[in-house]
């Protein structure tokens, strides 16, 4: 047998549903409500800071962890948002939080690891685990409040569990983990003596005055806990990639390890952007979130004149719908059909569950659009 095989840990991964979707949206010249990003711009003023870092020589290699001035950005607002005191030997900065999900994963879990993860999942979570040789452990998030069955997580360690990974605001089902529940993952965490990694991107988009717990704030957790958030999307420039992994010193060196032979380092000119945009949060966020709650508002509004039953989210910017099941067979059919009948792209979320039937009783849309892409969209599946 020849040697040109692919190894054996890719063996299992195939195209992104995002891929296939935003394709058939393409072909079909479908409203695309599938993809999960802005289709508008961030500010003006960010990417006037990026160009005025290149035309200020900021454009040779960065220090591999990160700029200081991005590093003590987020620090910054780490004791101003969450009272969270870190240190700048502790910030990490990755090429989007992907590669931060990508080191973690890779500097912590071994084969024969487990890992649970709550479904449905963003999900590099399982490709990462995968990559690393580890065994992902699925506890589903239920439906219709997305809670989940203490005693199912309970049930779900053992002596091979090593980490827990938590995403707060929830990719798909907009979901902010209550107190209550971060309190009991960490309960366990402490017990069992587990890392928790908990990818926070969607921190500052919450909605109703719903407040965003960091993990890191639940007594115990700061010296077992890998924060991972995004500039991407705090900042809408998600093609920026300028992502970040906060952790306890000895747990950010492990994950330097592995991010200085993946990338190295990131974006010069983007991180300098990116420290300037952090400055100018407090300004920032009201208009913001003012925006995203208008939009959150506006598609669950649309929804309701249709035959999909929202699920409102109270965080990120998608929302699950349930499918009319007297109409379609599950998601994959809901999905093929809107883009190609009706011109409107979602994402069937079976996609993001290893153990639960209940995507296929869902789709998910991104609200990061405007307005006339969001009513667009709606009022076609309102055809249905
Ligand atoms: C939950 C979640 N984590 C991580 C990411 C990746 O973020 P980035 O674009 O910074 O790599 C996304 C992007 O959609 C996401 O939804």
């Amino acid at each position: 047998m020849g040697k040109i095989f692919n190894a054996n840990r890719i063996s299992s991964m195939t195209t992104s549903i995002f891929a296939t979707m935003s394709k058939l949206a393409f072909d079909y010249k479908a409203t695309n409500l599938g993809q999960g990003f802005p289709d508008f711009d961030g500010p003006q003023w960010i990417m006037d800071a990026a160009y005025e870092a290149m035309k200020s020589g900021k454009n040779q290699y960065a220090p591999s962890s990160g700029i200081l001035s991005l590093k003590k950005a987020i620090t910054d607002y780490h004791k101003k948002y969450y009272d969270l005191d870190w240190s700048l030997d502790e910030v990490i900065v990755t090429a989007g939080a992907t590669e931060a999900l990508f080191s973690t994963i890779m500097a912590f879990i071994e084969p024969g690891d487990e890992v649970i993860i709550f479904e449905p999942f963003y999900d590099s979570y399982l490709a990462d685990i995968t990559l690393a040789g580890g065994t992902p452990i699925a506890v589903t998030l239920r439906k219709p409040d997305f809670s989940f069955d203490f005693d199912e997580l309970t049930n779900a360690i053992n002596d091979r569990t090593k980490m827990i990974i938590v995403n707060t605001p929830h990719n798909p089902t907009g979901k902010i983990f209550t107190k209550n529940e971060l309190e009991y993952i960490a309960s366990l965490a402490i017990k069992h003596d587990l890392l928790v990694l908990t990818d926070e991107v969607y921190e500052f988009l919450t909605f109703d005055n719903e407040a965003h717990i960091p993990m890191t704030s639940i007594d115990g957790m700061k010296k077992r806990t890998i924060t991972i958030s995004s500039t991407g999307k705090t900042f809408g420039m998600t093609g920026w990639k300028i992502g970040y992994a906060i952790a306890n010193e000895t747990l950010a060196t492990a994950i330097q390890k592995v991010h200085q032979w993946t990338t190295f380092a990131v974006n010069t000119p983007a991180q300098h952007a990116m420290a300037y945009a952090f400055s100018k949060l407090d300004d920032y966020l009201p208009e913001f979130r003012k925006l995203y709650q208008e939009k959150r508002n506006l598609i669950y509004n649309e929804l309701l004149k249709t035959k999909f039953i929202p699920h409102k989210p109270l965080g990120s910017y998608f929302i699950m719908v349930d499918i009319p099941s007297n109409i379609f067979a599950d998601d994959t059919q809901a999905a093929m059909t809107l883009v190609k009948e009706y011109g409107v792209a979602t994402i069937p979320p079976s996609v993001f569950y290893v153990k639960s039937d209940e995507g296929k009783t869902m789709l998910r849309l991104c609200f990061a659009k405007e307005d006339k892409t969001i009513i667009d969209g709606i009022r076609k599946m309102a055809k249905v």
